[in-house]
């Protein structure tokens, strides 16, 4: 039997950085098999940088504010997650979307997470627009990144009641409890070799 190696895991990140802190947290607790190989990051200021440190993760910064171009950043964003070697990356909370060669070159291999429950409020201010909507119930999606914008096979959804007395703060509080359960749950599935992807649909074995 051949001996099963943790997978290498890396994420992307441009703020706040608590879905990356669920993860490494999982990580840390053994409920993941993975060893976290990079942060990287486009935002300088970004707090996810001071959890990467606090965990002994490296931290490669590529300020999208010192490129010249979309593509000359895209370049340097995509020689930085190579350096990772990972097997998976992780887009927690990374608000920028990523061009078709990055995206192409980590196919089936890169997971994003959403705050809302795609295909409903895709791209920005998912909350806003499912407040706005009127929806009742609302949630997060992890999902396989492709080429749209969060148009990916979905790998894991957790819903959450909308309240009649909710603004988009207070159900984005709600939404992001979840997003905390479903992005480690989805990565565990990942790294334990669990996902089947045929089209757009994931079954987990
Ligand atoms: C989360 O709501 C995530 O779904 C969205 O941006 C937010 C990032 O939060 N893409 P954090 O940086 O993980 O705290």
């Amino acid at each position: 039997m051949p001996v099963e190696r943790k997978k290498r895991i890396a994420m992307l990140a441009s703020g706040r950085g608590s879905n990356f802190q669920a993860v490494i947290d999982a990580v840390a607790a053994g409920d993941i098999p993975a060893v976290c190989t990079g942060l990287v990051t486009d935002n300088p200021g970004a707090y996810a940088i001071e959890r990467a440190r606090a965990a002994g993760i490296p931290v490669t910064v590529v300020d999208y504010a010192r490129f010249p171009t979309r593509a000359a950043y895209e370049e340097a964003l995509l020689a930085a997650m190579r350096a990772c070697r990972a097997d998976l990356f992780v887009l927690a909370g990374y608000m920028r979307i990523l061009g078709p060669a990055i995206v192409h070159e980590f196919s089936g291999r890169m997971m994003n997470i959403h705050p809302a429950l795609l295909p409903a409020f895709a791209g920005l201010h998912a909350q806003r627009q499912a407040i706005e909507y009127g929806v009742k119930v609302a949630g997060c999606t992890v999902h396989l990144v492709d080429e749209g914008t969060d148009t990916g096979p979905i790998v894991v959804q957790r819903c959450v009641p909308v309240l009649p007395d909710d603004d988009e703060s207070t159900l984005a509080d709600r939404i992001l409890i979840e997003e905390h359960r479903a992005l480690p749950l989805a990565v565990k599935l990942f790294c334990e070799d669990r996902l089947e992807v045929s089209e757009r649909r994931v079954r987990v074995r």
